[in-house]
């Protein structure tokens, strides 16, 4: 059957439709006929060559031809043989050559494929070094733009003189003193600093015979305020004159003796004044301090009432409104607490936020002694006193009967002491006195709610001893303060505290509406109020130190002048003058074919310059929230934000914007920073331990990473690196620092060399890759306060004791810390961590050479209320070498259980959150058209 192939048949097809059978024969007649064929030629070959002479023509003959002798066919058969493994052996040759082919290709394309690599590598570096140059050009623009150099004074301004002599003013002025009638600013300067000068107590009293000044306070005054760093020696360049005069104690073994003598003398000597030698006639800018310790009652009245004290500021506890000059005077608190330090442990734990009694007092109300010290008072005065006394006796009737009443509210009201506190001592002009001790109220006040605090029963004082002791008494055990009569008083440094916030002011006559009031308020509020009471309390109330340093910041704070730069760590550098490292290029290629940005020189962030704005526009914040005000620091987390059209009308210096403005992705995100801040760059915090290759390997993959500042390596052991040790050159400085001992605490040291807010702290065997570190850097852009990182972890609540918490690494939805082994920061974290943070928890930090990240992440989400960012989906970074010890491994978990628990003491609280939050790049995993670039190609 002919096989017929129609034209538009495919090959296929005409296989399909050819038979089997013959296919077979078409193939066996090919195979049979190709070796023969390749036979002979073959053999003609080695004829040539070997000489032999056989006729072509009977091998050809062998397939037909039949009249061959034996003989014939023994030598055909041996030449077959022969020629077989001639073929064989050509064979080899051939494959042999075929696979050395084989391998030159392959190596070829392996070469191609090098160039090809290193094509895209020289590419991606030709675009870096392309966008470094337009970057470069954009910054060297900006320089020249600049005509208006950034403003600082080069030397403060001091007067040179002790104040002259003036004559006094007379009592009707000063009575009216205000800090443009009676302050001289020419002495304090905006860039002066602010110097303070202390008269030394013991060489200057100004008590008269018969009182005399607490002497713990006279050492402990002298003590604190060498830690101020406004404290002067020079009283020809201080500002201001601090004057010890109180605690005003009467001598009790004179009492007896001389008891009519006293009740004339005043305790204060108004000519021991007018002798101190920088008094200048006036006592301009002298401030007289008469501050209560142990007598909340008696004697710290208003010591300054019967005295002229010229243009003196006055600051105490106990004054009448009569006496008070706002905005001049300074109420205070009393200084009950130790002289500084640690004070948490006197702080109570804050939950649960309803405690046992909803409301609770402990008080007597003495006889009506302010109307025997005022009642020389006439006519419409008489009557209102009248008045308040009756409002006085219906308030005190109404709480007895609400103590009684039935309801589920639990109440604790002693009206009466038990056991009788007749004392008549402690009465004095403050008509109300504190029943049991220290601890049998502190018992109370733990278990209150709320706690009452009576305004004085005389409309008179402005603020009292005795209520600011109340004040601190129940802050200090998280009681709310419920103030009635909180309209008629103050409370202390009440310029720059928002005690609305920390207490309820209530005014008496609105007494029968407090239950119902006290009722309304959630738990978020009461915490709310119990946090912020602890932070005053801490912050300016709870030691001799916080109140000298309130006083002193306050009056600053007047003047407009900043505080004293925060301090920083010197970073000593490992390496001595002479030595220099030896510096090795690293031969590994730059991690990432993707061009991720500029390759800049080091561009420190501008820092202090909001030194005479931050107190007037963030002043609130900075006193009541998240701010030091004792300390003046170069940048904050919370620096606010210029408005986005703000970059492009007329602030737009040190701007960024992606595609200058029009935006984009790809190319034109790698090219410029966005955001919402200027440019900027980051540092990287290593912290190293006798790890020398794996830290080496870490910095090399550094190289090349776009703005990068710098690296500072913390060098914990205190082995010196070895002279031989090879630091890889990466393009940025690498700053080598000598840590004092070695602690896990130094990863947070506030080094001076650190120039950048933004830090990236890691371990030295973190291995991140530059598209990470890059995204992480951008994501902390718009979270700078918070921590911006990579392994996430979380605190779990202990269903077995169901009273502890503890620390879980394991994969999960929701996530509360970001351990700080590989996590951005601010440099503000930092300070606050070796300044503000309770010794306690360094020390733990140090006990267990553990658990400091954890201590940051408590720290950060304490001071913003936020939990921290995760970036991308990495959760762990060890390296994949090292051996994990399980019983090492144990013990690190559970000292990191113990930690979570011993911090939440220390806080009084947990202040980690929870979050369910991660960030990735905006276009991951978002399907784009080909033509269109993502964020980051991986990531
Ligand atoms: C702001 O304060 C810092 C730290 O004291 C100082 O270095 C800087 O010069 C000040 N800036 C101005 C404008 O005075
Ligand atoms: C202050 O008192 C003096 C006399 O002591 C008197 O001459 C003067 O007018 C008074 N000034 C004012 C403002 O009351
Ligand atoms: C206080 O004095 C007022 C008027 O002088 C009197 O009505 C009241 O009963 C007195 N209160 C006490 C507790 O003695
Ligand atoms: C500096 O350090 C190097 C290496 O650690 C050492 O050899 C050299 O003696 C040191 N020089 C001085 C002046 O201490
Ligand atoms: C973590 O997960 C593993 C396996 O799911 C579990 O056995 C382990 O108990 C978990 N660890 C913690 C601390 O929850
Ligand atoms: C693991 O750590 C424990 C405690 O530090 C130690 O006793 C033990 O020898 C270590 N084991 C190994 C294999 O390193």
């Amino acid at each position: 059957m002919p096989i017929t192939v129609e034209p538009n048949q495919s090959f296929f097809q005409w296989l399909i439709n050819v038979k089997l059978s013959r296919i077979v024969i078409m193939v066996l007649a090919v195979l049979i006929l190709t070796p023969l064929i390749t036979h002979f030629y073959l053999s003609k070959v080695e004829r040539s060559n070997n000489y032999i002479t056989h006729s072509a023509h009977s091998h050809i003959d062998l397939s037909g031809d039949f009249d061959v002798t034996e003989i014939d066919l023994r030598v055909g058969v041996e030449e077959l043989i022969r020629i077989r493994s001639s073929v064989l052996k050509e064979l080899r040759n051939i494959e042999k050559k075929r696979q050395q082919f084989k391998q030159e290709l392959q190596s070829y394309s392996k070469n191609i494929e090098e160039l090809k690599l290193e094509l895209a590598h020289q590419q991606t570096n030709l675009n870096r070094l392309k966008i470094s140059v337009e970057q470069a050009q954009v910054a060297m623009h900006e320089a020249l733009q600049q005509n208006t150099p950034d403003l600082a004074l080069p030397e403060r301004l001091l007067p040179d003189t002790v104040p002259p002599y003036l004559p006094p003013i007379p009592r009707n002025r000063s009575r009216n003193c205000k800090m443009f009638t009676c302050f001289d600013h020419s002495r304090c300067s905006l860039t002066s600093g602010f110097p303070v000068f202390l008269y030394d107590p013991d060489q200057y009293p100004v008590m008269n015979d018969g009182w005399d000044v607490d002497g713990f306070l006279k050492t402990t005054l002298k003590q604190v305020l060498g830690y101020n760093p406004h404290l002067t020696q020079n009283p020809a360049e201080a500002c201001i004159y601090l004057v010890l005069v109180g605690e005003a104690l009467k001598d009790m073994d004179d009492v007896s003796e001389n008891v009519g003598n006293h009740k004339k003398l005043p305790a204060l000597d108004a000519e021991a004044l007018k002798r101190l030698p920088y008094w200048g006639g006036d006592g301009r800018n002298h401030v007289l301090l008469n501050l209560a310790r142990r007598d909340l009652s008696a004697h710290s009245g208003d010591v300054f009432s019967q005295v002229d004290t010229g243009r003196a500021i006055l600051v105490q506890s106990t004054f009448y409104h009569e006496y008070f000059r706002p905005d001049f005077d300074l109420i205070t608190s009393p200084v009950l607490g130790p002289p500084g330090g640690d004070v948490w442990q006197e702080c109570t734990y804050m939950l649960p936020s309803r405690r046992k009694y909803l409301l609770s007092f402990q008080g007597e109300m003495k006889a009506n002694k302010s109307n025997i010290l005022r009642k020389h008072l006439v006519g419409h005065d008489q009557e209102l006193e009248k008045e308040n006394h009756e409002l006085n006796a219906f308030m005190l009737q109404h709480l007895k009967e609400l103590a009684n009443t039935f309801t589920s509210d639990k109440f604790l009201f002693e009206f009466e002491c038990i056991p009788a506190n007749d004392d008549s001592m402690k009465t004095g002009p403050q008509d109300w006195a504190l029943c049991g001790t220290d601890s049998s109220r502190r018992t109370v006040l733990k278990d209150s709610t709320f706690v009452l605090i009576f305004a004085p029963t005389s409309t008179d004082y402005i603020s009292t001893t005795l209520v600011q002791a109340r004040v601190y008494e129940a802050l200090r055990s998280g009681a709310v303060p419920v103030i009635l009569g909180g309209d008629q008083i103050k409370l202390a440094y009440d310029e720059v505290i928002q005690w609305k916030r920390v207490a309820i002011f209530f005014p008496k006559a609105r007494v029968t509406e407090l239950h119902f009031l006290l009722r309304t308020i959630p738990d978020e509020d009461i915490l709310l109020f119990r946090r912020q009471g602890r932070l005053i309390w801490e912050r300016y109330l709870a030691s001799v130190q916080s109140t000298l340093d309130s006083i002193v910041a306050i009056l600053r704070l007047r003047l407009n002048i900043p505080a004293m730069p925060a301090e920083t760590v010197a970073a000593l550098s490992v390496f001595n003058k002479t030595f220099q490292p030896l510096l090795v290029t690293p031969t590994g290629e730059v991690e990432q074919e993707e061009s991720l940005g500029p390759l800049e020189p080091p561009y420190d962030s501008p820092s202090f310059r909001r030194n005479y704005s931050l107190g007037l526009t963030h002043g609130d914040q900075i006193w009541n929230d998240w701010g030091d005000p004792f300390r003046l620091y170069a940048t904050l987390p919370l620096d606010p934000l210029l408005p986005s059209d703000a970059k492009f009308i007329g602030s737009e210096r040190g701007f960024r914007p992606i595609g200058n403005g029009a935006g984009g992705a790809g190319k034109e995100f790698a090219e410029a920073l966005g955001g919402n801040s200027p440019r900027e760059q980051f540092t990287i915090l290593l912290l190293t331990y006798e790890r020398e290759q794996v830290l080496l390997d870490s910095i090399a993959r550094l190289r090349g990473l776009p703005y990068l500042h710098s690296v500072v390596v913390i060098w914990n052991s205190p082995k010196l690196p070895s002279p031989e040790l090879r630091w890889p050159e990466i393009g940025v400085p690498v700053h080598v620092i000598k840590a004092a001992r070695n602690s896990l605490n130094n990863r947070f040291l506030p080094l001076d060399n650190l120039k950048t807010e933004a830090i990236l702290s890691v371990d030295d065997d973190a291995h991140l890759r530059h598209d990470e570190i890059l995204f992480g850097f951008r994501v902390w852009r718009e979270h700078r306060d918070r921590i911006v990182g990579f392994p996430g972890r979380f605190h779990a609540w202990d269903l077995n004791t169901k009273n502890s918490w503890l620390y879980n690494s394991n994969y999960s939805c929701e996530l509360s810390m970001v351990l700080t082994g590989a996590a951005f920061l601010h440099r503000h974290y930092l300070h606050l961590y070796w300044k503000w943070l309770p010794q306690a928890i360094r020390d733990k930090v140090d006990e267990y050479m553990n658990c400091e990240d954890i201590a940051m992440n408590f720290l950060v989400s304490h001071i913003t209320q936020k939990p921290p960012v995760k970036v991308t989906s990495r959760w762990t970074f060890r390296c994949q070498g090292c051996s994990q010890n399980l019983s090492e491994d144990d013990t690190h978990f559970q000292e990191r259980h113990k930690c979570i628990n011993f911090f939440t003491q220390v806080f009084g609280y947990t202040p980690l959150l929870n979050t369910q939050y991660r960030a990735d790049s905006i276009l991951f995993k978002t399907r784009i058209p080909h033509d269109k670039q993502k964020c980051f190609k991986f990531i």
